[in-house]
């Protein structure tokens, strides 16, 4: 996820572009870069790091009145002055912004360079500016309307070219982008922040529509070229207010977005019924692994923990688990086959960079599975798996752990291929389960008016347990760890058959009780369970699928789930636990984006 922004008007564009990116700043900020035509040629300057790091080389910039501007979240190519956007063509004098992922962009690269195109980065940005070039012919926008007739992927894009120093092109597909109109003076950015000081009045480009800002106005055309009467949207929000959307805090805004995420992520991974991970050569990684050890520390962990039962049930390899403050310390029986996978959104934790630093020492193959380009993890690891989920700001890992847990699937899925351990016909039925997934995130995200009212409900209780057995305990694990962290109530998960092992003891009258039921071979014993607490007086909150008959009977509050394979479901189950702590928290008064004594990365031991 990135930040673009433009300007054409009777302004200094730079000012005003560097403004706007900063309102950008939560879509990303590892690079940034700005251009602008002055004298009929573009004047550019881009920079890895935060955007002060930008500013600082701004000394002197042309008074133009034309320009685009990008903060960058890294997906294809690590943070660096190369990699930041803008980029350009061979000449220098077509400039490109770009907001999304260009899934064939290494067989368009390698056509343009086989058409004498150089390039200077490793983005899959830069083959938009070269398309562009490669089909100028004296109309930007008929080129960019050409160009993009090849691509296949997301973007929100804008293009100026020298020899048209009057005009900025842009086109929305998937990715999000507004033009904002001021008096005489207009705007682009993928988000309304960005220009929210400057105007309240903005169009909201739809999928395939493209843009022309001139002093003259705005003209949006749809994907056949035709003209496009719209409505000038007018903001009510305030400028704090937008960058979360509209939402009152990031962390709800970040839950709202998982559909985004995991489509995202799942983009280019999936054909024809496989998985297929062409950004990264897994196979040498992957030869002759006989033991997999998997460590993280937090959500991160517990993403591990479903990790483990996808991998071993598709895989047939046998998995270990642990927290990664453990793990650097314990004798790790190694073998040679083994291989260690570190999850990590922000790639930047203390004891599991230590653990992948050990196993390295050792000689271990490692493999990254990380949210943040060119992080510590992803530098260090033999080989990462981006999460892209784009940044991730509250505290609290939501989004993250949805798209780490997807991740999860399809390294089973991988390796199950690979070794032939399950028959096509039920990885085929896997992957065409996980291409709906994010549409049944969107299902289950409709009941937050439901989960909203229950956890307003029990926003006083001191103390409330998690149950659940299998998948539905590792996600029973997260359901805890959110509802502690964030608003500050005591919070244990159970594997429910460890209940009367003593934990029972601390059942008394009125302890809300949540119960995962999603895992029909654990359905019987789960109602037993449940059956159990209530004897004691608990209030048992069910979570489980439409039509379960005995749960619905047997659960003071449910809240359903949309029909999945159980296999499947810890992607949907999550869900709910995650809208439970978020609204309690916000019922009880809590800093929900920065929840007391924790931070967003634990870059210390
Ligand atoms: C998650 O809600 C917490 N903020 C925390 O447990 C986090 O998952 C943990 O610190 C690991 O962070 P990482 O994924 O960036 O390594």
């Amino acid at each position: 996820m990135c930040g673009i922004t433009g300007y054409i008007g009777k302004s200094e564009a730079v000012p005003i572009i560097i403004e706007g990116l900063k309102r950008l700043e939560y879509r990303g900020y590892d690079s940034s870069g700005v251009a602008v035509i002055d004298r009929q040629r573009i004047w550019l300057q881009k920079k890895e790091g935060r955007l002060a790091c930008l500013e600082e080389t701004l000394n002197g910039y042309p008074r133009a009145s034309l320009g685009i501007g990008h903060t960058r979240w890294a997906t294809h190519g690590v943070p660096s002055d190369a990699n930041a956007h803008p980029h350009t063509d061979c000449r220098g004098e077509i400039a490109v912004v770009h907001n999304g992922i260009i899934e064939n962009f290494a067989r368009l690269r390698k056509w343009l360079q086989e058409n004498g195109h150089v390039f200077t980065s490793e983005t899959d940005t830069e083959v938009l500016a070269h398309l562009v070039e490669h089909y100028y012919q004296g109309s930007l926008e008929e080129a960019v309307r050409l160009a993009l007739q090849q691509v296949e992927g997301s973007y929100a894009l804008a293009v100026i070219c020298a020899r048209e120093p009057d005009k900025i092109v842009a086109v929305r597909n998937q990715s999000p982008l507004v033009v904002g109109v001021g008096d005489g003076e207009y705007y682009l950015a993928s988000d309304i922040p960005a220009i929210l000081n400057r105007t309240k009045q903005v169009y909201l480009l739809e999928d395939g529509e493209m843009v022309v800002l001139t002093e003259d106005g705005v003209n949006i055309t749809n994907g056949r070229g035709q003209q496009v009467a719209k409505d000038i949207f007018s903001v009510t929000w305030d400028a704090e207010a937008a960058e979360k959307g509209g939402h009152p805090h990031f962390m709800i805004k970040e839950i709202l977005e998982q559909p985004r995420a995991l489509r995202e992520t799942l983009r280019g991974r999936i054909r024809d019924d496989r998985v297929e991970f062409s950004e990264v050569d897994l196979d040498c990684l992957l030869d002759g692994v006989e033991k997999i050890f998997i460590t993280a520390c937090g959500t991160a962990y517990h993403a591990g923990m479903v990790g483990k039962q996808v991998i071993e049930r598709l895989a047939r390899i046998p998995v270990e688990v642990d927290i990664a403050s453990e793990f650097r310390y314990r004798d790790i029986l190694w073998g040679e086959n083994s291989l260690l996978v570190v999850i990590s959104q922000s790639g930047e934790t203390a004891d599991t960079l230590a653990a992948l630093r050990e196993a390295k020492r050792r000689g271990i193959r490692v493999l990254a599975v990380t949210n943040v380009v060119g992080s510590s993890v992803a530098r260090e690891a033999d080989s990462v798996l981006y999460t892209w989920a784009g940044p991730e700001i509250a505290v609290a890992s939501t989004k993250a752990y949805s798209t780490q847990l997807l991740l999860m699937y399809l390294l089973g899925i991988y390796l199950a291929q690979r070794r032939n351990t399950v028959p096509p016909e039920v990885t085929g039925a896997l992957v065409r389960g996980l291409a709906m997934i994010a549409d049944k995130v969107e299902t289950v995200l409709q009941q937050a008016g439901t989960i909203e009212r229950i956890a307003e409900n029990y926003a006083g209780t001191q103390s409330t347990f998690f149950l659940g057995r299998g998948l539905d305990y590792a996600v029973a694990l997260e359901g805890a760890l959110k509802l502690k962290e964030i608003s500050y109530v005591h919070a244990e998960a159970y594997a429910a058959g460890e209940l009367k092992h003593g934990t029972l003891a601390l059942i008394e009258k009125g302890v809300p009780v949540i119960a995962l039921v999603t895992q029909d071979e654990l359905e019987d014993k789960m109602m037993s369970n449940i059956k159990e607490v209530k004897a004691r007086g608990a209030v048992v909150i069910g979570l489980g699928k439409e039509g379960r008959g005995e749960l619905k009977q047997e659960a003071d509050e449910l809240i359903v789930l949309p029909d999945e394979d159980p296999f499947l479901t810890p992607i949907l189950t999550v869900v709910p636990l995650q809208l439970f702590a978020y609204y309690m928290a916000v019922k009880r008064g809590c800093d929900v984006d920065k929840p007391r004594n924790l931070a967003k990365s634990v870059t210390v031991e």
